[in-house]
């Protein structure tokens, strides 16, 4: 399936000539004379943004000037009182690298830090806060001294990966988010980020209309939601899947869109909802296209079941939990002839949401490619995983797959433009490494946790388990559509040239 018109590309800075400048273009706002809207920091209810601001979200979003709300507890029907729960973690600490640590501004009230300032803390919704990248950013929020709200149905997370001090909802973001954004009787969510998928690439390509379902049909509630609600500021998941095969790297966000799986087109299909959204309701959207996220925060990794992604998958060779790893073709045109991937550190990604929170504007949808912007090969991936684990891994080889884009690298000039954002951890071996001492953890026992919990009444799990029986390669990332490896394929191999 190929879906082209990428979402036009976003503006740079804070004026339409930066914007031209970035390759980028602004969404006008629908409001006559007004050339660039003005941006507060980071408006959240009780800081007043600028007034040309402040009368824009008054306009466009109905709702957003409701009275600052005692806090009570909110109706039983959003509230289970079984898996909606606030971790002890006292107001105003943080977590970081799975700790808890204790944050306080010079007078003792409680301020956060999210992009390059220091704000007043935020309430943010964080959809898919049970996954691998949305706890990991929700660990960050917190840090940052916000409040989170995670909302996730658990069909491919993990209660137990929920960072301590967040408030935990379990749901379906379709069945629960309009209830969740209108609830007079809770805190007022400042701003969602929204991570909530279905992200198997094998699996969309057998069952597309879950992925449909579950990631349009499911962004559409949660945008229609944010509106009843009042909720103006959206960070969204997007992917470098968007893309399918690149016509020249690095790619940029003004590359030719052409998904080449279902999975890939509903997130091109999600951005397009957001430009929408950003023109007609001036919504301020961002969407990151991530490319190959990888590595560890502490105690939150990456536990996908099964699991499609290189470095896991080699680090379960290394662990002798996978009998090899089976290397797709070594006849690519790249210096060692296997397939390079760009691929960045989870925590700077994390980061990179923060700063997306800060720079998003209302009227706006920015879309923003986020990679580390080197390139790394099968063989180097293998090679590093060694270095680090100091074991052997053992290695297969197999034809190379047909529609396995030789080279995904990501340029991230407009991450930089726009959120002042530039990946920390760029080596190879410090991103496996963190992989590494995930893989460790979760081998004692000292990660969170190795279960998943079990789903509320309520929640529907069974309607989007995002697993794909070990059958396909079911990888995020990457334009790879060949999901159709037999039901025979152990999952033990490396899923695809795209990791
Ligand atoms: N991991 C990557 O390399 C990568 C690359 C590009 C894009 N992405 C995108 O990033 C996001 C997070 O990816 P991840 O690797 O953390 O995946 P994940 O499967 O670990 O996390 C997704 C979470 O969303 C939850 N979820 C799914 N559908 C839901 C729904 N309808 N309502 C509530 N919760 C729901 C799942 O239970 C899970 O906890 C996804 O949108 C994915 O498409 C990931």
């Amino acid at each position: 399936m190929a879906v082209r018109g990428a979402p036009a590309p976003a503006p740079a800075g804070a004026g339409p000539d930066r914007a031209r400048r970035a390759g980028a273009c602004r969404t006008p706002l629908p409001l006559p004379g007004v050339a660039a809207p003005v941006r507060p920091a980071l408006p959240h209810s009780g800081e007043p943004g600028p007034a040309l601001s402040h009368a824009v979200h008054l306009r466009l979003a109905p709702g957003s000037a409701r009275a600052p709300r005692a806090i009570r507890p909110a109706p039983p029907a959003v509230h289970d009182q079984t898996h909606r729960r606030q971790a002890e973690v006292p107001r105003g600490d943080g977590v970081r690298d799975g700790g808890v640590h204790r944050r306080r501004d010079p007078r003792g009230r409680r301020r956060a830090a999210a992009g390059g300032g220091l704000v007043s803390a935020s309430h943010f919704l964080v959809t898919g806060g049970a996954g691998y990248v949305g706890s990991v950013v929700a660990a960050h929020l917190l840090e940052a001294g916000h409040r989170v709200t995670v909302l996730d149905d658990l069909s491919t997370g993990f209660a137990d990966a929920v960072p301590p001090g967040a408030e935990f909802v379990a749901g379906r973001v379709q069945d629960t988010a309009a209830r969740l954004l209108s609830d007079r009787t809770a805190p007022p969510v400042d701003g969602v980020l929204h991570f909530a998928a279905s992200s198997q690439v094998g699996e969309s390509v057998a069952d597309p209309e879950k992925y449909w379902r579950n990631n349009v049909v499911g962004s559409l509630e949660l945008v229609s939601a944010m509106r009843a609600g009042g909720v103006r500021k959206l960070v969204f998941s997007s992917t470098a899947a968007v893309y399918g095969e690149p016509e020249r790297t690095p790619i940029r966000e003004d590359a030719r869109t052409a998904p080449t799986s279902p999975y890939g087109a509903t997130k091109l299909a999600v951005d397009h909802l957001l430009t929408g959204e950003a023109a007609a309701h001036g919504l301020a959207a961002v969407s990151l296209r991530y490319f190959n996220v990888a590595g560890a925060y502490g105690s939150w990794g990456e536990r996908h079941e099964p699991e499609s992604h290189l470095i896991p998958l080699v680090l379960g060779a290394a662990l002798g939990e996978r009998p090899h790893i089976a290397v797709y073709g070594e006849d690519c045109p790249t210096p060692d002839g296997t397939c390079v991937r760009d691929y960045l550190h989870v925590a700077d990604l994390a980061r990179a949401h923060l700063l997306a929170l800060d720079a998003a504007v209302p009227g706006e949808h920015l879309i923003c490619n986020l990679g580390n912007g080197n390139g790394f090969s099968v063989l180097e991936v293998i090679e590093a995983v060694r270095r680090v684990t100091g074991r052997e891994v053992p290695v297969v080889g197999a034809p190379r797959r047909a529609g396995d884009p030789a080279q995904l690298v990501a340029s991230a000039d407009l991450a930089q433009q726009r959120l002042g954002w530039r990946p920390e951890r760029t080596g190879l071996d410090e991103i496996v490494a963190t992989a590494w001492e995930f893989a460790l953890r979760r081998r004692a026992g000292t990660t969170p946790g190795n279960d998943r919990a079990a789903p509320s009444a309520g929640t529907r799990p069974d309607a989007e388990d995002g697993t794909d029986n070990g059958s396909g390669p079911g990888t995020d990332d990457g334009p790879d559509e060949r999901p159709h490896r037999g039901p025979g394929h152990s999952g033990n191999e490396r899923e695809r040239g795209a990791p």
